[in-house]
């Protein structure tokens, strides 16, 4: 698929997404949506990568939510249909995904923006980074996960503070309460991201892919993580990574993984 809306670069086994709308704050249109359920499922499914990073270009928003000049006119049916396709295309595929994915946020992360960093594995901000759930503003309510996913990352009272008032928090806020992992200078974000995504991309890949089901069973309703986690546990063991990072260790090298 050619891409018009996103730029997708694949650098050192890392596929780097940039949503490339900045003169609209790279706002979620259909065809950015459409093109980032196509890079998602490129990711999952090439050799070439061992993890992707998402962030917006410019430096002013990360996203700063679904296109409005879109919702207009919408029936209750095609309402949802867009929030069904939308979760399934793009956030839970982001959220499944056997390989990690970074929220780079380098400015306004609002709405459906922050609801793509949310379905994200990790997320990182910059200093002039601001997030926050405006759905409310609009006589909406999130609809792209952001009422399940914020709520398991900081807490049924936080959540629902930044939902109903619809205050946007500052990076460093986001950091305290547990929303971003980090918060770093604009200028240093990408090599942070860098940096974080090299020391996973030397682990062994299906580790980190049982490690992501594991986690993510934690928060899914009628699952047993538990059982997940004992089962991904045992699978790790039938691994030639398993038996190459035991020999290494015993060897006093360093492991060499190949994925298998
Ligand atoms: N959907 C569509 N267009 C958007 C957008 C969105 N979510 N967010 C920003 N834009 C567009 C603006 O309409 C403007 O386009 P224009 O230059 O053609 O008029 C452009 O991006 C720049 O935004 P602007 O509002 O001029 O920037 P600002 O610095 O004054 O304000 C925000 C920045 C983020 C505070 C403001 O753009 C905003 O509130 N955006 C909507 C956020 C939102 O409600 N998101 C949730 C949607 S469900």
């Amino acid at each position: 698929m050619d891409y018009t809306q996103i730029i997708s670069e694949i650098r050192e086994k890392t596929l780097y997404i940039t949503i490339n709308r900045a003169q609209k704050l790279n706002a979620l249109n259909k065809e950015v949506l459409t093109e980032l359920a196509d890079a998602i499922a490129f990711a999952k499914n090439s050799d070439e990568v061992l993890a992707v990073l998402i962030t917006g270009a410019g430096e002013k928003a990360f996203v700063a939510g679904a296109d409005i000049s879109e919702f207009q006119n919408y029936t209750l049916e095609e309402a949802k249909e867009l929030a069904r396709t939308g979760h399934q295309t793009v956030f839970d595929a982001i959220e499944n995904c056997s390989k990690p994915v970074l929220a780079v946020i380098n400015g306004f992360a609002l709405g459906g923006g922050l609801e793509l960093a949310l379905a994200c594995h990790i997320r990182i901000a910059s200093e002039n980074a601001k997030l926050g759930l405006p759905e409310v503003t609009l006589g909406l309510i999130p609809g792209y996960g952001g009422t399940q996913r914020l709520t398991q990352l900081i807490g049924k009272g936080r959540a629902l503070e930044m939902i109903a008032t619809a205050d946007m928090i500052s990076a460093e806020k986001a950091a305290a309460i547990g929303l971003v992992n980090e918060v770093v200078p604009q200028a240093n974000l990408l090599d942070k991201a860098d940096e974080i995504l090299n020391k996973i991309k030397q682990r062994a890949p299906l580790a980190i892919a049982s490690a992501i089901k594991a986690v993510n069973a934690a928060t899914k309703d009628g699952v047993n993580g538990f059982e997940v986690e004992i089962e991904e546990f045992a699978n790790c063991f039938q691994t030639a990574d398993f038996k190459e990072g035991v020999e290494a260790f015993l060897q006093k090298r360093k492991a060499v993984f190949i994925g298998k």
